[in-house]
């Protein structure tokens, strides 16, 4: 199964899904924003990348150029690593049921931004991660597969994303796989 994905920083789960690939293999990275780091790491091992800012094009003509590179490299599964843009609902019903997601929250809790820092702020004892299925509501389609960690005794949002993004590093590979072969 051929699989795109989209990034805007860092990618270190892009390149957790590239190394641990299994029942699938990575056609495509593409990014929102053309200085990623995770783009240079793509490319320098052969793997094809796709660069575009929708500054000046739009978001419905850049979500079409993003669309045509996915469909031109073959892609059947979109997942998202760490892609800070939202999906238009005419794109997600494009690719219905073929995009997913990794979230730094144990859903159906913290959808959206700061999970970390509102987890501690709860007084949760535990935190973590969520693969799931994207649909038009923002964090809010199935899940797919959850780990979970300890929220220890002064944790920052920063020590505690750090054990949580070691968690989604196992997690997001072998839910990729799972979700491929289904
Ligand atoms: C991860 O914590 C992911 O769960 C969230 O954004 C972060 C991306 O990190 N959606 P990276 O770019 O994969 O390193």
């Amino acid at each position: 199964v051929r699989v795109g994905i989209l990034i805007s920083g860092r990618g270190s789960n892009m390149m957790a899904l590239v190394e641990q690939a299994q029942g699938y293999e990575v056609a495509l990275v593409a990014s929102d924003r053309p200085d990623a780091a995770g783009l240079a790491w793509a490319r320098e091992r052969g793997i094809a990348t796709f660069a575009l800012s929708p500054k000046g094009i739009g978001k419905a003509g850049y979500e079409a150029e993003i669309d045509a590179a996915l469909r031109a490299a073959g892609v059947q599964v979109i997942a998202l690593a760490g892609y800070m843009r939202l999906l238009s609902d005419a794109f997600v019903a494009r690719w219905r049921e073929r995009i997913v997601n990794i979230h730094p929250s144990l859903l159906p809790r913290y959808k959206g931004l700061d999970t970390h820092s509102r987890a501690i702020a709860a007084g949760d004892a535990t935190a973590g991660c969520s693969v799931h299925v994207v649909t038009e509501e923002l964090d809010g389609g199935a899940v797919l597969g959850q780990a979970e960690v300890s929220i220890l005794p002064g944790d920052t949002a920063d020590t505690l994303a750090a054990r949580v993004l070691v968690a989604e590093h196992a997690l997001y590979p072998r839910i990729l796989a799972e979700y491929v072969s289904r």
